[in-house]
C-alpha cells in the first residue's frame, strides 16, 4: 500500500487529509495491509470521550509476537532482531536473529506458564537492559499475561507500589545490573519491596552480575535452568483487540503513580505504522534508541514498533559516558548504526564535552536522529544536527507521551523541513486543538495554549488500571470532549506545533516525570519537616532539576541544615529513586498560600528561577510577607 510510507510533503499532506476525513477508513486499510490477523474486525472504531470510551477493531483476534516474530521467520529468520551492546565494550555484541528470539520467547513463555501464569494475570517485570527484558515483555505478550515492566532504577517503595496497584503474581528480576563502573543490587531491592507484597508468588531472577544474593525457598528461582527445560514452542493466545497488552505507570501530578492501559491491536497498528515513517525505517537498517525498556519510549520504539516492522533493533545495556563520552558514537560507528533516537538531556550532557570525541569516529551510516522526552532546546537541537548529524541528517523532535501510546507531533524525515525546537506536524490521524482557559478553541495561526487531542488514535491509552475514575478526570475533564495533554504548545504562522513544557504539577528531569505531590509526601516522611513543596528550575544537562522549599518543625533543637538536606534525599531516593533527588534544598518559615490553602507554586518557580522581577499580585495571599523572606533566602 503507498500509504504506509510517506515519500514527500505533498503526499503527508494528501494522507493527512484522508486520515482525518475518513479515519476508519484510513486506519483499516493500514491494518489490513500489514499484519496478521486470526480474524478481522466488525467495527474499526467505537468512541466516546465523555465517558470516555475508545475501542478500535472491536472484533478483531490476533497476537502481536505473531506479527512481531512469527511472520518475519520465513523471510527473515536470519535477520538480526536484537542487537545487544553490554555496558562493557570488552564483552561483546550479541546478535539475536529473529528465529533466536522466537525460541526464546517461546521458551520464556513456557517457563511462565509453568509458573501458573495465565491469560490476563500481571507480571512485573524489572529487569535491567539486557536481551531477557525484551524477551520477558514478548514472553508475557505470547501467553497474554500483562506485562507491567518497572524501570530498574526504580526503588523498592516504588517498586513495591507498583507491583500492589496491578496485584502482579510474578516478579521476574535480575540478581543485579550494571551501570557504567558501578552496579546496582537488584535483587536486593525486590527482595526488599516484597516484604509489602503479599500477592507475589514466585520470583524469577537472570544471572548478570554473578552477585551474591539471597533466594527465598518456594519463591524465588533462577532463570536460566527453567529456560534450558522449556520447549521452544509455545503456542500464541488469540488475544481480543481491546484485550490489555500492558500496564505502564506514569507520575501524576498528585498521589499514586497512574498504571497506564495499552491493548492490543490499536496499539500494534500505531507503533508499527509510527515506527516505519518517523524513522523511515528500510530493510536493513539498524535502528538505536537509547531509552531504556522500562518506560514507553522502548516498550513502542525498541520492541513492539521496530520488530512489527522486521526491524533490527539495537539495545544498550550501558550509560552513555562509559567507558567515556565516547560511547554512543563509537556504538553508532560499531554497528552501522542507521537511525539515532535519544533524549535531549543526553545530547545537552554529551554537548558539554565538546566535538572532539564525536569527531573520532565515522558516524557516516546515520541518516536520521531523533529526540524524545522533553523541549529541545535551541543550543542541544544546533549541536546535534550539526556536530552528530552534520547538517544532512534530518533530526526529528518527537512529541508523545507514556498516555499516547506512539508518536503524536513530528516531522517526517526527508519530508517534512525541520525546525530547531519545533515538533512540527502532527502524525497521520492525529488531530490537535490549541484551548485557551476559558476552555475555547485558539483557530488559526500564531496561537498559543493548552494542547489537546480531538480525536481517538489507535495507540492511545484506554484507562488507568483499576481507576477509571481518575483517568477521566485527569485527561478529559479539563476540556469537554477532549483528551488533555497537560502540555502547553504554540502554533506557528505555517502551523508547526512547538511544545512549550508542562502546564501541571508535573515536571521532567533529565526526561523522567515526576510528580511534585510525591516526591513531597517522601519528604514529609521525614520526622523533622512539617510541609514542603518542591518546583523545577532550569538546568544546563538535566533541562529541569529540583528545588525544594521545606518547613521544618519546631521541635527547640538546633539541627545542622547540611545533614538534614542529605536525609531528606535519602529519604527521596528510598521512596522514589535517586532521579527525584533535589539539587537544591531552602529551609524556610512559611509557604506563600492562597486564601483556600493552595501552595502559590508559581512565586515559588520564579524565586528559584531567580526572576523575581515580576511575581504578579501577591496581596491576595493568606500570608504575603512570607514572600519576602523566602526571597531573601533563596539558594
Ligand atoms: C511528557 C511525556 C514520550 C516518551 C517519553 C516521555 C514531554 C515528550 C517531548 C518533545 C517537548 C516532550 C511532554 C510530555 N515531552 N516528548 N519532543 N518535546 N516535550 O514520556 O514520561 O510520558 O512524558 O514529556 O511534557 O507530556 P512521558
Amino acid at each position: 500500500m503507498s500509504n504506509y510510507h510517506i515519500k514527500h510533503l505533498e503526499e503527508y499532506y494528501q494522507v493527512y487529509r484522508k486520515s482525518v476525513r475518513e479515519p476508519e477508513n484510513f486506519w483499516e486499510e493500514v491494518a489490513e495491509e500489514h499484519f496478521l490477523w486470526r480474524k478481522k474486525w466488525n467495527h474499526v472504531l467505537r468512541w466516546d470521550f465523555n465517558k470516555p470510551e475508545v475501542s478500535w477493531f472491536e472484533g478483531a483476534e490476533l497476537n502481536i509476537t505473531e506479527n512481531c516474530i512469527d511472520r518475519h521467520l520465513a523471510t527473515r529468520g536470519d535477520k538480526t532482531a536484537i542487537l545487544f551492546e553490554p555496558n562493557n565494550p570488552e564483552e561483546g555484541a550479541e546478535h539475536i536473529s529473529y528465529r533466536q528470539l522466537y525460541h526464546r520467547v517461546n521458551k520464556m513463555a513456557n517457563v511462565l506458564k509453568s509458573k501458573g501464569i495465565q491469560k490476563g494475570d500481571r507480571v512485573c517485570i524489572y529487569v535491567p537492559m539486557i536481551p531477557e527484558l525484551a524477551i520477558a515483555v514478548l514472553a508475557c505478550a505470547r501467553i497474554g499475561a500483562i506485562h507491567s515492566v518497572v524501570f530498574a532504577g526504580f526503588s523498592s517503595t516504588a517498586l513495591a507500589t507498583r507491583i500492589n496497584d496491578s496485584d502482579c503474581k510474578m516478579v521476574i528480576t535480575a540478581d543485579g545490573s550494571y551501570r557504567g563502573a558501578k552496579t546496582i543490587d537488584l535483587k536486593g531491592i525486590v527482595d526488599d519491596a516484597l516484604e509489602q507484597c503479599p500477592g507475589v508468588q514466585n520470583v524469577l531472577v537472570v544471572k548478570r552480575i554473578h552477585s551474591n544474593i539471597t533466594m527465598k525457598t518456594g519463591r524465588d528461582e533462577w532463570l536460566q535452568p527453567l529456560l534450558d527445560a522449556a520447549s521452544d514452542q509455545c503456542k500464541a493466545e488469540v488475544m481480543k483487540a481491546e484485550d490489555p497488552l500492558f500496564i505502564l505507570y506514569t507520575s501524576g501530578s498528585t498521589g499514586q503513580p497512574k498504571g497506564m492501559v495499552h491493548t492490543t491491536a490499536g496499539y500494534m497498528v500505531f507503533t508499527a505504522y509510527t515506527f516505519k515513517n518517523v524513522f523511515q525505517y528500510r530493510e536493513n537498517d539498524v535502528y538505536w534508541c537509547t531509552a531504556d525498556i522500562g518506560w514507553i519510549t522502548g516498550h513502542s520504539y525498541i520492541v513492539y514498533g521496530p520488530l512489527t516492522n522486521g526491524a533490527t533493533s539495537l539495545m544498550f545495556e550501558g550509560v552513555p559516558h562509559y567507558p567515556d563520552f565516547g560511547r554512543f558514537w563509537d556504538i553508532v560507528d560499531k554497528h552501522k548504526v542507521n537511525q539515532f533516537y535519544t533524549a535531549p538531556t543526553a545530547i545537552r550532557a554529551l554537548a558539554k564535552q565538546g566535538s572532539e570525541l564525536v569527531d573520532k569516529y565515522n558516524l557516516s551510516s546515520l541518516k536520521v536522529l531523533g529526540s524524545v522526552g522533553e523541549p529541545i532546546n535551541e543550543e542541544a537541537w544546533h549541536w546535534y544536527n550539526d556536530n552528530v548529524g552534520k547538517k544532512k541528517s534530518p533530526l526529528v523532535d518527537t512529541w508523545w507521551q507514556t498516555e499516547t501510546g506512539g508518536i503524536m507531533i513530528t516531522p517526517i524525515p526527508y519530508v517534512t523541513p525541520t525546525k530547531p525546537t519545533y515538533a512540527t506536524l502532527p502524525f497521520i490521524g492525529i488531530q490537535p486543538a490549541l484551548m485557551d482557559e476559558t476552555g475555547q478553541e485558539l483557530k488559526g495561526n500564531q496561537v498559543e495554549g493548552r494542547l489537546c487531542i480531538k480525536f481517538p488514535w489507535p495507540s492511545m491509552a484506554r484507562t488507568i488500571w483499576g481507576n477509571h475514575q481518575r483517568y477521566k478526570d485527569t485527561y478529559f475533564s479539563a476540556f469537554e470532549g477532549m483528551y488533555f495533554t497537560g502540555d502547553g504548545a504554540l502554533r506557528d504562522e505555517v502551523g508547526y506545533y512547538r511544545i512549550t513544557g508542562r502546564v501541571d504539577d508535573v515536571i521532567i528531569v533529565s526526561g523522567h516525570n515526576l510528580g511534585t505531590a510525591p516526591i513531597e509526601d517522601a519528604i514529609n516522611e521525614h520526622p523533622a519537616v512539617s510541609e514542603s513543596a518542591i518546583v523545577g528550575f532550569p538546568h544546563d544537562v538535566k533541562g529541569n532539576a529540583l528545588y525544594g522549599y521545606v518547613i521544618l518543625k519546631d521541635t527547640g533543637e538546633s539541627r545542622d541544615p547540611d545533614n538534614l538536606r542529605k536525609e531528606i534525599n535519602q529519604i527521596i531516593t528510598e521512596h522514589i529513586g535517586p532521579i527525584a533527588k533535589l539539587d537544591k534544598i531552602q529551609f524556610t518559615q512559611g509557604l506563600p498560600k492562597t486564601r483556600s490553602g493552595k501552595i502559590m507554586r508559581r512565586i515559588l518557580r520564579k524565586i528559584a528561577e531567580k526572576d523575581t522581577s515580576n511575581l504578579g499580585d501577591i496581596s491576595t495571599l493568606l500570608n504575603p510577607e512570607v514572600v519576602q523572606d523566602i526571597m531573601d533566602q533563596a539558594l
